[in-house]
């Protein structure tokens, strides 16, 4: 069930004064990431189309759309391992040509070396800096620690689950001190419970490093959870629907998932996704494969 649905009405809009100050702080700090009327087409078929928008400096921004938006697309872009048909991605005001040491990028799938330990997982950037072998050790184990993993350093990924081999990832793209942490869908393949653990590992990470987030998801309770500001992304082409300033005080705590504030939001941003009138799930035709009789209800 979706609680979002029975909860009185209430202004997504309407900021405690604390979360109206907060956001007049944050929109004051310099923009890190300035997206400018980006587009991509790919053979012909436009994934996404005009989008603009900034991310300012430890801000954390979640990018929301259903599947197949644009989202991988555009943070792909970002991460400058693709090319934009049209407009400009500005990082620290300079164009982002190709990647670089100043973007951090956790994804889905597990890209850590299966032939590396931990500790060396999270030394391969900064040995590629130029590190020497002791620095990289020595800054290795500071990130390993920041993510509670110290006693597994030496330890492979395969030996580690996979909220684990995430909590690596995460050390290893901070490791190199980026402007920018990328994150596609990060969590999206752990279980219910992990997933949970990480988001807020994620939050308690986010608020002792010096560090903006750009942070896609698909998952409104996600998106709500963690986010300052929400991209909510429309399909066919890709596009901004709406940004939407997170009315959630912080710090936050899951106890919020039911605050009137997170409902509105939840509200919100499934209009935005699931408009009124909609298509909903196809109907199907489902054979009767019980006998006459077989009362199971
Ligand atoms: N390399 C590619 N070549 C052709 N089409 C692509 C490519 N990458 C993405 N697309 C298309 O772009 C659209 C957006 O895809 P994607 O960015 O992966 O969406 P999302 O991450 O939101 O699920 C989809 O229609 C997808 O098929
Ligand atoms: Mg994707």
């Amino acid at each position: 069930m979706n609680p979002a649905m029975d909860a009185p009405e209430l202004d997504y809009r309407r900021q405690s004064p604390g979360v109206a100050a907060r956001f007049g702080r944050l929109r004051q700090r310099p923009v890190i990431l300035s997206v400018r009327g980006l587009g991509r087409v790919f053979g012909g078929h436009t994934a996404i189309g005009d989008i603009s928008f900034e991310v300012h400096r430890r801000e954390f921004l979640c990018v929301l759309g259903a599947s197949g938006c644009g989202k991988s697309t555009l943070i792909r872009l970002v991460a400058g391992l693709d090319t934009p048909s049209s407009g400009a991605i500005l990082l620290d005001g300079k164009p982002v040509a190709g990647p670089g040491p100043d973007r951090g990028m956790v994804f889905q799938g597990y890209t850590l070396f299966p032939w590396l330990t931990v500790k060396k997982n999270v030394m391969f950037g900064l040995r590629m800096c130029g590190k020497s072998p002791t620095e990289a050790e020595c800054e290795a184990r500071e990130w390993i620690a920041l993510v509670g993993l110290s006693k597994f350093e030496n330890a492979y990924p395969h030996q580690l689950s996979g909220g684990m081999k995430q909590r690596v990832a995460i050390a290893r793209a901070l490791a190199n001190r980026p402007r920018i942490l990328l994150m596609d869908e990060p969590f999206g393949a752990l279980d219910a419970q992990t997933r949970a653990q990480m988001q807020d590992y994620l939050l308690e990470i986010w608020r002792n490093v010096d560090v903006t987030i750009l942070f896609i998801t698909h998952d409104l309770d996600e998106a709500v959870y963690l986010s300052d500001r929400i991209l909510v992304l429309g399909a066919n082409p890709g596009h901004v629907l709406e940004v939407i300033e997170n009315p959630v005080p912080r710090p936050r705590s899951r106890d919020q998932f039911t605050a009137p504030e997170f409902l509105a939001a939840y509200r919100r941003i499934s209009e935005l996704i699931h408009p009124r009138g909609s298509a909903t799930a196809e109907k199907i035709h489902i054979p009767r494969l019980t006998k006459a009789g077989d009362d199971v209800e």
